[in-house]
């Protein structure tokens, strides 16, 4: 089967880690930053663990330093995406890197992430929505501005607010106050957890910040009760599972959770995450399922509807793209 043109959904992508290796080398050019370090010989993105891969992340973002950066941005992200066969994707955007968790220049940012959205809508058939993010390791204070970003600007694109970033700092319940003013404005909630914590951090995650989605949660993968838990609750896992192994979340492809998690009956769902720093695609992760664990059409069908059931959008896109998948089916 040839999966670069079988329609899917993806909920977990950050924005600025979608950003081709060679685009931030254009900025950085472009405005005379020096990053050199965190390239490889090859050109890609050079790390030695999750840690280190924050830093070259973070560095990376130095060159997004406009609007207008991350307008050209999003339209390159969607048109490679909508190239792998990807009809609605969901991305983290983090005002921290939208100007620094100020409001005024969050929403400048934002309306040229939106413009260029409608733009590839229109050119690549693809729909996007976001998810304000939180960056876990400046803080729970740093967590403030951007939840207060995502309360002011909720709308028909920002639909969520979510945490990421260094996932052992703090415990979630630091982070409470960031997911309650998030919640009482009406924002759907994700956070990852259970990347690298093991079942009290997923636990914590559901309990304290009450989300409705985790991001990566493997490691719930051998609590039964926890598991139990995520069912009867009714969370949806956004798994990256070439995110996992590059990032050596887990040894390799073979020993990854995601089809122990699935047949246990908890909703999974995948994703690329950072696809140029993990050499991941839609495409390609669709296609180590397959070689992996036998995965065909049937699969990556329940698959993309589960995603769309759980997406963070209006019930008239939601419905939009459950048609479209159904055409395609
Ligand atoms: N995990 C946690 N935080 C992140 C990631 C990730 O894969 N990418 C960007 N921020
Ligand atoms: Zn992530």
């Amino acid at each position: 089967m040839s999966f670069k043109s079988f329609p899917k959904v993806e909920l977990h992508t950050h924005l600025e880690g979608c950003a081709p290796p060679a685009f931030i080398r254009g900025l950085a050019r472009e405005k005379k930053i020096d990053i050199g370090g965190i390239f490889d010989a090859d050109g890609g993105y050079a790390f030695r663990d999750f840690d280190h891969f924050l830093k070259v992340y973070e560095a990376a973002c130095t060159t997004l330093q406009t609007p207008e950066d991350f307008r050209r941005l999003t339209l390159a992200v969607l048109e490679e995406t909508a190239a792998n066969g990807v009809i609605y994707m969901e991305t983290f955007v983090s005002p921290d890197f939208c100007g620094g968790g100020d409001l005024a220049a969050w929403r400048d940012y934002l309306a040229a992430i939106v413009d260029a959205a409608d733009e590839a809508e229109t050119k690549f058939g693809i729909t996007l929505r976001g998810i304000v993010t939180g960056i876990r390791h400046f803080g729970p204070e740093a967590c403030k501005p951007a939840a207060r970003c995502a309360a002011e600007t909720k709308g028909r694109f920002i639909t969520g607010y979510g945490m990421a970033g260094g996932e052992m700092v703090g415990r979630p319940g630091d982070y409470a106050y960031s997911f309650d003013l998030a919640r009482e404005a009406g924002l759907n909630l994700t956070c990852h957890a259970g990347e690298w914590g093991g079942p009290s951090m997923v636990r914590e995650t559901i309990r304290d910040l009450g989300v409705s989605r985790i991001g990566h949660g493997i490691g719930a993968a051998d609590d039964h009760a926890l598991i139990d838990e995520i069912m009867e609750k009714d969370i949806v896992l956004e798994v990256c599972p070439g995110s996992n192994v590059v990032l050596k979340a887990v040894s390799g492809w073979p020993s990854h959770p995601i089809a122990k998690l699935r047949d246990a009956g908890v909703k999974v769902t995948v994703s690329t995450d950072d696809p140029p720093f993990f050499h991941t695609t839609m495409t390609k992760e669709f296609e180590m399922l397959q070689r992996t664990f036998g995965w065909e059409e049937d699969d990556f069908n329940a698959l993309n509807r589960t995603a769309i059931a759980a997406a963070f959008c209006d019930e008239d896109t939601r419905e939009r793209i459950g048609r479209q998948l159904e055409e395609t089916q």
